[in-house]
């Protein structure tokens, strides 16, 4: 065995955190922060992502991500490109749920893929909140 064979990525654990439908803490917030290699990247004033409103923001590199507000302390960002093949997914505040509008995947609020050919979840991340800024690391999309 390699030593490579034991490694999982920063990206890989994240998407096993958003596919087991674990709620990110502060704590993993302040953890990203420290990250050696993060590029974090302000999308804006925290006051305007209301809860449960995914807002798209687009990344350095032209990486569309949503950020989330799931509670008053905790702000998500998810990958807006689909997990099938790379279409980028719209917000469906009927359903409460992103759709593609390529081939019909549909993923929940956090990510998960529910239906469609999509067979893995959304990127997801936590965000840094700093004097007042949402900030996300835009090395993990
Ligand atoms: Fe999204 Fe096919 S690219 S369902």
């Amino acid at each position: 065995m390699k030593d490579h064979d034991n490694f999982i990525s920063r990206r890989d654990l994240l998407r096993c955190i958003a596919g087991a439908g674990i709620a990110l803490s502060l704590s993993a917030t302040a953890t990203i922060a420290k990250a050696a290699g993060a590029q974090l990247v302000s999308v804006g004033a925290a006051a305007k992502f209301k809860k449960n409103e995914p807002q798209k923001v687009t990344l350095p590199g032209n990486k569309p991500v949503f950020i989330r507000r799931i509670d008053s302390k905790t702000i998500i960002a998810i990958s807006a490109i689909c997990t099938h093949k790379g279409c980028t997914i719209n917000w469906n505040a009927e359903g409460f749920k992103f759709i593609c509008p390529c081939h019909g995947a549909t993923f929940t609020p956090d990510g998960k893929n529910i239906s469609g050919p999509a067979n893995r979840p959304l990127t997801v991340a936590p965000t840094v909140l700093k004097k007042g800024n949402v900030l996300v690391d835009a090395q993990l999309f």
